[in-house]
């Protein structure tokens, strides 16, 4: 049962230094902390073009945003550069791909990604990508249902690179443009 308040959260975050969280110790923190409605509702927001990402956190060493997704809404299979990520499923499924490279890079601006792991995430799961993972995430529950996930960025997101689905093509972004497709 989650037994951090999110002031008690908030402090803990505080006190690990603008390099980061380890991913283990940022998994604990977000499976231990209480999410009331109250702290999410005012950052619901939803677009039929695109999830929405709403900023409801910002530290040195942590950021933390509201994602709402439409029924079909997905990201495109991202790294998160130098940040580990941690998301916690507020309501709806959420289905997460896990890849990982599966060329020795010996091909500039494209890699070849085999899919390692396909996980169906309820509310209340917490899920981990450590610095370089390469994933995907997004709702394709059906029949319209919604889903809201709060996605944890430790340093603060600032680039990382997408992979196209189809070619394995690379791409890098950077602070903000990236939020489009993250
Ligand atoms: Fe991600």
């Amino acid at each position: 049962m989650p037994s951090l308040s999110w002031e008690e959260f908030l402090n803990k975050a505080r006190s690990f230094p603008s390099s980061g969280i380890p991913v283990a110790d940022l998994v604990r923190l977000v499976r231990q902390v209480q999410i009331t409605p109250d702290l999410i509702e005012p950052h619901i927001a939803w677009s039929s073009d695109h999830y929405t990402r709403t900023p409801l956190l910002q530290l040195p060493a942590l950021e933390a945003l509201v994602l709402c997704w439409e029924d079909g809404q997905e990201t495109v299979i991202h790294d998160h550069g130098p940040s580990c990520a941690v998301a916690r499923v507020i309501s709806g499924t959420t289905l997460i791909e896990n890849f990982r490279q599966a060329d020795a890079g010996g091909r500039p601006g494209y890699a070849r990604l085999e899919l390692i792991e396909t996980c169906d995430l309820h509310p209340g799961s917490v899920c981990a990508s450590d610095v370089g993972a390469i994933h995907s995430m997004g709702n394709r529950q059906g029949e319209r249902r919604r889903m809201i996930t709060l996605n944890f960025y430790s340093p603060p997101l600032s680039r990382i690179r997408t992979f196209d689905r189809e070619t394995g093509k690379i791409g890098e972004k950077l602070y903000p443009e990236l939020l489009e497709t993250i």
